[in-house]
C-alpha cells in the first residue's frame, strides 16, 4: 500500500483558430521556413485574434478539465493561473477564472513565472494537497503571448504562440501520483527575458508604447545554454530524490520552447527522443501553457498510460525552472 500522493485527476487545453505560419513571419520580417524550422523546429503557432483574451482559453480548458476529472467546479478549493500575460492587471486572471467556472468555494491566484509557471502551480498544489490544505486544485497554464511580441524582431517574433492547459490535481491512492517535485529561480538573469515597460519601474506612457517597451526583449543564444544546464540538473535531482534514474522514465514532457532545446536535454539525461513529446511544431513556444497542453493532448492521443513514470520539466524567463516526477 503507498502513500497518499498528490496526482493529475483530469486534464484540458485550448487554443485560438487562428494560425500564423513561417511563411506568413518571412512577409514580415526578414526569415525563412527553412531558419525557423531548423534552428527552433517550428512551423506554425496558434494566434489570438481581436476580442480573443487569456482567460477565455483558460476556461475552455479548466472546464475540460474538470470534466474529465469528473468533479463539479465547486469542488475545486485552489484554483492557480499561471501566466505573464494576464487578462489585466488588477484582479488576478485566477479571479475571472474562478468566477466564470464557477468555482464558488475556490481560492484563486496568478503565478508569475514565465514558462516555469505551469510546474510551479502544479508544485504549489502538489504542497497543499499532501499537507491537507486542498482537496481538489485547478492549476492552469495560460498565455496570449503574441500581444507581447515584436513583429519587427525575428529573434523573438518567430518562437511565441498563444493557449491554454490544465490540470485538476487531487490525492491519488497506491503507486500513482507525484514522486518529486522541484522549482527554481535565479533573477541575476532578469535582462535575457524581460518585457521592461508598463510597470512601477517604467510607467506605461506614449512614449514607452511607442518605443515598444512592452515587448519581449530576449538574449536567445545564452538563455539557450542556461535551459539546456538547468533543465537537465533539476530533472536528475527528482529522479534522485524518487530513488529513479532516467532509464526509468516512460515519458518526458518537456517546456517546448526550441526543439534543439529539447534534444539537447534529452541527449544530456541520456533519454532516447522516443520518449519525449514535441509538439512544437505546431504550437511554438506557448510559456506557461506549453506543458499543460502537450500533456493533455499525450492523454487524449494515448501517448501516457497508467503506470507511466511521466518527467516534466521546464525553463523560462526570470529565470525560472523546474522538474515534476510523477507516475500516471
Ligand atoms: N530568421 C533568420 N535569421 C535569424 C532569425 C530569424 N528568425 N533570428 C535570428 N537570426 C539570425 C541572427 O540575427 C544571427 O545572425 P548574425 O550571426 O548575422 O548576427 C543568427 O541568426 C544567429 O542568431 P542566434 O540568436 O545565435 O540563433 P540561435 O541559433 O541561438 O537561435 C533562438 C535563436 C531560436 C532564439 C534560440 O537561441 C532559442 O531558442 N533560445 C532559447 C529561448 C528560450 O528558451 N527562452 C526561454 C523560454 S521562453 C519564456 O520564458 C517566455
Amino acid at each position: 500500500m503507498g502513500q497518499t500522493r498528490a496526482g493529475i485527476l483530469g486534464t484540458g487545453h485550448s487554443y485560438p483558430e487562428g494560425i500564423l505560419t513561417n511563411d506568413d513571419l518571412a512577409k514580415m520580417v526578414e526569415t525563412s521556413d527553412e531558419w525557423i524550422t531548423t534552428r527552433t523546429g517550428i512551423k506554425q503557432r496558434r494566434k489570438a485574434g481581436p476580442g480573443e483574451y487569456t482567460s477565455m482559453f483558460a476556461v475552455r480548458a479548466g472546464r475540460e478539465a474538470i470534466e474529465r476529472a469528473r468533479l463539479d467546479p465547486s469542488d475545486i478549493d485552489l484554483l492557480i493561473c499561471a501566466t505573464v500575460t494576464p487578462d489585466q492587471i488588477l484582479p488576478s486572471t485566477g479571479c475571472i477564472i474562478q468566477a466564470e467556472l464557477g468555482c464558488n468555494n475556490a481560492a484563486a491566484m496568478d503565478v508569475v513565472a514565465a514558462c516555469s509557471g505551469f510546474l510551479y502551480g502544479l508544485s504549489l498544489a502538489d504542497s497543499m494537497i499532501r499537507t491537507g490544505q486542498s482537496k481538489y486544485a485547478l492549476v492552469i497554464g495560460a498565455e496570449i503571448l503574441t500581444q507581447y511580441v515584436d513583429y519587427t524582431d525575428r529573434k523573438t517574433c518567430v518562437l511565441f504562440g498563444d493557449g491554454a492547459g490544465a490540470a485538476v490535481v487531487g490525492s491519488v491512492e497506491g503507486n500513482r501520483g507525484i514522486l518529486a517535485a522541484k522549482i527554481k529561480s535565479d533573477g541575476r538573469y532578469e535582462e535575457q527575458l524581460f518585457s521592461p515597460g508598463g510597470g512601477t519601474r517604467r510607467r506605461p506612457t506614449a512614449e514607452t508604447l511607442a518605443a515598444g517597451d512592452h515587448f519581449f526583449k530576449m538574449k536567445g543564444n545564452e538563455l539557450f545554454k542556461i535551459a539546456v544546464r538547468s533543465m537537465a540538473e533539476i530533472s536528475r535531482d527528482v529522479l534522485e530524490s524518487a530513488g529513479l534514474s532516467p532509464n526509468d522514465v516512460d515519458l518526458v514532457i518537456p517546456h517546448q520552447a526550441n526543439q534543439r532545446i529539447t534534444e539537447a536535454v534529452a541527449s544530456k539525461l541520456n533519454v532516447d527522443m522516443s520518449k519525449v513529446y514535441s509538439n512544437i511544431a505546431v504550437h511554438g513556444n506557448t510559456s506557461s501553457a506549453s506543458i499543460p497542453i502537450a500533456l493533455d493532448e499525450c492523454v487524449e492521443t494515448g501517448r501516457v498510460n497508467e503506470g507511466d513514470v511521466v518527467l516534466l520539466t521546464s525553463f523560462g524567463g526570470g529565470v525560472t525552472w523546474g522538474s515534476v516526477l510523477m507516475r500516471w
